[in-house]
């Protein structure tokens, strides 16, 4: 595992940037593997900076996002699809056909899982996936359990996780129960793996992830077991390894 930590988020959130236009110059029709939440936001602001003072494409890349709400419409404000919308896809020539996302609102939930499954397999092994971390150990919507999925499958959220996210919804009760989650197959067959933490809050959990015991109690421990993994870190979340 290879470790890097810089001192200010735009550092971190560039050299991210310039790691996914780099796999993408490499190799034009790359799959990737995205995250939500507030940690990747510099980044894909960078992105789409760099996107657009370079040649670099992506007319030809496909993303898989990792999760999405049950019960949230693709147009809700707080959904992953509106998120993406707004901080990448609108700012990059990706085609929205290329935009793949879990489906939260079908009526049959775990079918739409499988078809994504489906989806994720025709395109190959996702050349990068790009993490964010949990407070619990969660990576995706894979929460600290007896059991961990390898397929796309619906998770009630922790009542951590909906505590964690109600600072984006108005009351607590307004955050889904649910969520679509990409299981944890998909994130450990990626040929490269990009886990991104900031912020002393997560010192803790990102040292028993990458030192601990690999456990499903901490499922973010799995990664210790991929062979390409790349971490990068604010000197907060560094401050305890
Ligand atoms: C979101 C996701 C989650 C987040 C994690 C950290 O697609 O997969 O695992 O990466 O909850 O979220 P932030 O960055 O908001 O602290």
């Amino acid at each position: 595992m290879n470790i890097l930590t810089y001192t200010s988020n735009e550092e971190l959130s560039a050299y991210a940037a310039d790691f996914i236009l780099d796999l993408v110059r490499a190799k034009p029709d790359a799959v990737l593997g995205l995250a939500t939440g507030e940690t990747p936001i510099g980044v894909y602001e960078q992105l789409v900076d760099r996107h657009r003072k370079s040649q670099v494409s992506f007319r030809q890349v496909k993303v898989f996002n990792l999760d999405e709400y049950a019960g949230l419409s693709p147009g809700h404000e707080q959904s992953y699809q509106t998120y993406m919308r707004k901080h990448l896809f609108s700012g990059i020539d990706l085609p929205s056909e290329h935009a793949y996302i879990p489906c939260g609102i079908a009526d049959d939930l775990s079918a739409a899982a499988r078809d994504y499954d489906r989806l994720l397999e025709e395109a190959g092994p996702l050349d990068l996936q790009l993490l964010g971390i949990g407070h619990n150990g969660h990576i995706g919507f894979n929460e600290p359990g007896e059991e961990l999925y390898a397929e796309t499958h619906v998770v009630k959220l922790t009542d951590e996780t909906r505590a964690a996210n109600s600072r984006y919804f108005e009351l607590l009760e307004e955050v889904p129960e649910y969520a679509v989650t990409m299981g944890l197959g998909p994130i450990m067959r990626a040929r490269q793996v990009l886990l991104i933490v900031r912020g002393e809050n997560k010192a803790a959990v990102l040292k028993k992830a990458l030192y601990g015991p690999v456990t499903t109690q901490c499922p973010a421990s799995l990664l210790q077991l991929h062979p390409r993994l790349t971490v990068l870190l604010d000197e907060g979340a560094a401050k305890e390894l």
